[in-house]
């Protein structure tokens, strides 16, 4: 007698040793294999084989390109420039879709809007000093090592042809141990730029530095927490008003990302006509608004407010802002004082805004705006709101950390 088998399923040849596939890529960026292993820089689908040199493709997938900027490779400031802008969307929009379906929400991501390349206007570059001079870039991955990213793909051109005035900074502000912090600002005056260092300000670097600034063309030039040379006020455009922000202040990454996000706000917000800004920073959404509707600005850092303030003081024709010093960690505007406004905008850190949004669910505020820079705590945030009878408008993805894995997003939630 003659036994039947089934027909055999065609099985793929057994991977070669050191051989694997990439079945996902993290929300970090990584690629994953099947036991687990992470790989950087390669794509779902991909074949690879592994080695102490880092991955070597055998199999590429559709979805790869060749990296934009020369120094992808070894700087750390860029994980995602090996993958099509497709795919990078596709995976920032899975990131966001993740995040809400671990809350349980179904949410619609309605598009995704990526800042060009080369439009980073403000960045936090390290400066390290070598042997032969100074050492200015980005970190390599995971890795103290400074790497220098002459023609970087990331930064406004403005910001990359000002590396070797920082280089010549660096060798002023860090040591061969420790480095220097170089967060630099494009402003409508030139570059405005914050040296985080340990070393005193001496008197004879009081003297030296503003004619580095001078011959650098920065518009302002500030050591540790001190502004040691202001050439013209770093001006940035806020709607109508032109604002100079304190040394520091938290300001969008890209114009793009900014007009982006606002765009999205103002839409949210259309027709309300007493706003509450809640986390405003130096007023990148309450002047803009101001056009339209009052606005009252929450903000945990007074310097900015007060920035804030004197920007909306000196463009005519603004409807009236209001600014109140908050922690809205510790103290969020309760539900009646919310009572006042039709609309809120919130905006937080990376945290988010839970003790704020509690009692945004709790008033009786009809419109939200909400904009987050971090998917997890946004996803809780709009759970606690969800949960609260809002319903969630269509989310925007706003990348203006191209290639890397930061995920920005806006959308508005209303009173179902
Ligand atoms: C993501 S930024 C947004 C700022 C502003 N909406 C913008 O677009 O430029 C978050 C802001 O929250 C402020 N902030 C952080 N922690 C805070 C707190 N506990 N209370 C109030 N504001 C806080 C920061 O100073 C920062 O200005």
């Amino acid at each position: 007698m003659t036994e039947t088998l089934p027909p055999k399923t065609p099985q793929p040849d057994p991977a070669p040793e050191g051989e694997a596939s990439i079945l996902s890529v993290t929300h970090h960026g990584m690629g994953r294999t099947e036991d687990g292993t992470l790989v950087p820089r390669v794509l779902p689908g991909e074949v690879v084989t592994l080695s102490k040199d880092g991955p070597k493709i055998v199999t590429p997938s559709p979805e790869r390109v060749a990296p934009p900027c020369r120094h992808f490779k070894a700087c750390g400031g860029c994980a995602m420039q090996h993958a099509s802008d497709g795919f990078v969307e596709g995976w920032k929009a899975e990131i966001v879709g993740t995040a809400l379906r671990a809350q349980g929400l179904e949410g619609e991501i309605a598009r995704v809007l990526t800042s060009p390349a080369d439009s980073r206007r403000r960045a936090r570059l390290a400066g390290r000093r070598t042997k032969k001079g100074a050492l200015v870039g980005f970190h390599a991955r995971a890795s103290d090592t400074v790497i220098e990213v002459p023609g970087c793909r990331l930064l406004l051109p403005e910001l990359t042809a000002l590396i070797p005035a920082l280089e010549r900074i660096a060798m002023l502000a860090a040591s061969r141990k420790g480095e220097a912090g170089l967060t630099v600002t494009d402003s409508e005056a030139g570059p405005d730029l914050h040296i985080d260092t340990d070393k005193p300000l001496t008197e004879e670097l009081r003297l030296s530095l503003p004619e580095i600034a001078r011959e650098a063309g920065l518009a302002r030039l500030v050591w540790a927490e001190e502004i040691v040379a202001e050439l013209e006020p770093p001006v940035q455009r806020m709607g109508r008003a032109r604002v100079v922000p304190p040394p520091g202040a938290f300001l969008q990454a890209t114009a793009h990302g900014e007009a982006a996000l606002l765009d999205c706000v103002t839409g949210a917000v259309a027709g309300a006509e007493r706003i509450v800004d809640l986390f405003a920073g130096c007023g990148t959404f309450s002047l803009p608004l101001a056009e339209r509707a009052e606005i009252h600005a929450v903000e945990g850092e007074a310097a900015m407010l007060a920035a804030l303030d004197r920007g909306w003081r000196g463009a005519p024709g603004l409807k009236r802002i209001t600014t109140e010093p908050r922690d809205l960690f510790r103290r969020p505007l309760l539900p009646d004082e919310l009572a006042r406004f039709d609309a809120a905008v919130i905006d937080p850190p990376r945290a988010g805004a839970q003790a704020q949004v509690a009692a945004l669910a709790a008033s009786h505020i009809p419109v939200i705006a909400m904009v987050s820079c971090s998917p997890a705590s946004f996803a809780r945030d709009a759970k606690a709101l969800v949960e609260k009878g809002f319903e969630m408008g269509p989310v925007t993805v706003v990348d203006q950390f191209r290639w890397s894995p930061h995920v920005e997003l806006a959308t508005r939630f209303t009173r179902g």
